[in-house]
């Protein structure tokens, strides 16, 4: 009998290619490399798992490949799919959560640092040549212990994040959610605000909600105009959450006083984009849990689920077809 295909479409550790290679006929073909579209929509009709993160597999895709049973995608959001239609299709969709709550954290927490003290800008200060005295005013950035923290979104991430803050930093929280969820601080260290009253009273505002069709947009010119004078947004989830061209007005003509982005509308951000040189902006290219240790275990974990759903056992996290 002849053994079912797989398609891995981003590159994965040797150790985890090989786990599925024993099982499996690979196809390796990485769709956003031009030089490998061609075999990646060679290979659609063939396969019955795929495996990878980072590329849209809209309904259309999916329409070529009819044999496909599960995709296990490297990420633990899963924005990039075609929902409804893997629902219709009956197609497994694994992803991987926890196992990269601590860094993703770690992530946004030292952007609510770089961007408050101004890590970057002072080091560019340095390495231009700049430094010939002791900085003045205007170079000063602002302190971060004391300040209030608003996270949007209280998940594992959200939760991870308010322990740095409150724990380590001596910072009062502020969290949103759509359904109530408790702390998990001390009492007194976290509270629940409403999003008008979050965006009100947060010196910085963290985003890390999913992207979905409620949260698209969240963040426009109406939300960065009740914002804290000199409240700083971090966003550490998905770039559509936040209305780049809102985001811009408000640093430039608002009182907005930077922006921590790791993610953006487009990725990666093209050259062109006012966003990539604005005083006001730390960009990262979407490194949240780019890690050494963090990307393994999202590489593990994900080749574990997807050969455990092929196998029709359960797999360690899956997100269709039981919770569309
Ligand atoms: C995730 O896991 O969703 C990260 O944002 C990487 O895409």
């Amino acid at each position: 009998m002849s053994r079912k295909k797989v398609l891995v479409y981003r590159q994965l550790p040797p150790d985890q290619l090989a786990r599925i290679q024993q099982e499996y006929d690979v196809v390796l073909a990485n769709p956003r490399v031009p030089e490998e579209s061609a075999a990646f929509l060679d290979a659609l009709p063939h396969v019955h798992g795929m495996i990878g993160s980072s590329y849209q597999i809209d309904d259309d895709l999916l329409a070529q490949a009819p044999q496909l049973e599960v995709i296990s995608s490297i990420s633990v959001g899963v924005d990039k799919f075609s929902l409804d239609a893997l629902y219709r299709r009956g197609i497994m969709l694994c992803h991987t959560p926890g196992v990269l709550t601590e860094t993703v954290a770690d992530l946004l927490f030292s952007m609510v640092l770089a961007t408050s003290r101004r890590i970057a800008e002072m080091a560019r200060y340095v390495q231009d040549g700049h430094w010939n005295r002791s900085v003045g005013e205007d170079l000063y950035g602002w302190d971060v212990h004391g300040k209030t923290l608003g996270i949007l979104g209280y998940g594992r991430i959200g939760h991870a994040l308010a322990r740095r803050a409150a724990l380590g930093f001596n910072m009062p929280v502020l969290y949103q959610t759509r359904s109530a969820v408790p702390s998990g601080l001390p009492e007194g260290k976290a509270q629940p605000a409403t999003f008008r009253e979050l965006l009100m009273k947060s010196d910085f505002v963290v985003v890390v909600l999913p992207l979905t069709d409620q949260t698209r947009g969240l963040i426009g010119s109406q939300e960065f105009a009740v914002m804290k004078p000199g409240a700083i947004l971090i966003n550490g989830a998905r770039g559509p959450i936040v209305q780049e061209t809102a985001l811009l007005h408000a640093l430039d003509h608002g009182t907005l006083r930077a922006a921590g982005l790791d993610v953006f509308d487009i990725e990666p951000l093209p050259l062109d984009s006012p966003l990539r040189n604005h005083p006001k902006v730390l960009p990262l290219p979407h490194i949240g849990s780019a890690t050494h240790e963090t990307r393994q275990a999202m590489c593990e974990m994900a080749t574990t689920n997807l050969l455990l759903a092929l196998q029709g056992k359960a797999p360690l996290a899956s997100y269709t077809p039981t919770t569309k």
